[in-house]
């Protein structure tokens, strides 16, 4: 067991990696795999409340996935666009505030556009924090955060607290978000891709092999049990006497 419980929520961030290898596996094309994996971040929230998840960052685009071709990178920014407008009222109904992080000036205007629609909508839900990382380098969030630090009033006053309320959505929201718990890498590979590097400092990683459009409900209930069952002792000993 978790040597050191938590009784709030817990804050999970997944990597959904696989979705071109598992349209491949089937002799699909690669954006098959993107729409496929639409659906299992659907599947994924709606299952994540009631594992004691309250926080859920989930890595829909990294700032390096402009380099992928053309028509993939506008396939899924047009799924992206189709899946807030469709599924606010969903997210409503079920209590999820979604906020998105990442850049926003690379975006096309009407993706913004209905970026800042579905936050407006949903501000009100209190059962889980759902946040897209869409054109997102925590490197880049961290230079950022570095950069409003040196302009601002003070920097005898800094320390890691202060840092963190000045990392991207922060600043906006006036609270930093919980330091990541788990972080879940799906597709086998073993590595971090500038992801929440800064919030992940204590996370539990987890690779799994499954492919992210293969991940639903019942993957994420273990990679949860998993987690509740690493010993989590934050750079401390502990007294295994007792
Ligand atoms: C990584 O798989 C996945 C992505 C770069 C895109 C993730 C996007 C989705 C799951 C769709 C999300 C949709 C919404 C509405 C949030 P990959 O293409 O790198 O797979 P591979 O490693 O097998 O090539």
């Amino acid at each position: 067991m978790s040597t050191l419980k938590r009784t709030s929520g817990i804050h999970v961030g997944i990597i959904m990696d696989g979705n071109g290898r598992w349209a491949e596996a089937r002799g699909q094309r690669r954006v098959d795999g993107h729409r496929e994996g639409a659906r299992a971040v659907r599947r994924v929230v709606q299952a994540a409340p009631g594992l004691g998840i309250t926080t859920l960052t989930l890595y829909a685009f990294s700032a390096d996935n402009w380099l992928r071709p053309a028509s993939e990178v506008a396939t899924l920014m047009s799924l992206f666009r189709h899946h807030l407008r469709t599924e606010s009222a969903g997210l409503v109904e079920q209590g999820v505030r979604l906020t998105v992080i990442g850049r926003r000036d690379r975006l096309h205007p009407a993706l913004v556009h209905s970026i800042q629609r579905a936050e407006t909508v949903t501000r009100a839900g209190g059962v889980l924090r759902l946040r897209l990382a869409v054109d997102y380098s925590a490197r880049d969030a961290i230079v950022q955060a570095a950069r409003r630090a040196a302009i601002g009033p003070s920097m005898a006053y800094m320390d890691r607290t202060v840092f963190a309320g000045l990392l991207g959505e922060a600043v906006n929201e006036g609270e930093a978000v919980r330091d990541l718990d788990l972080l879940v890498r799906t597709g086998g590979e073993q590595r971090l891709s500038d992801f929440l590097l800064w919030e992940a400092a204590y996370a539990e990683l987890l690779f799994v092999q499954v492919m992210w459009p293969d991940f639903g409900p019942v993957e994420l209930a273990r990679a949860v049990a998993e987690y509740r069952n690493r010993e989590r002792r934050f750079g401390r000993v502990i007294d295994q006497a007792g």
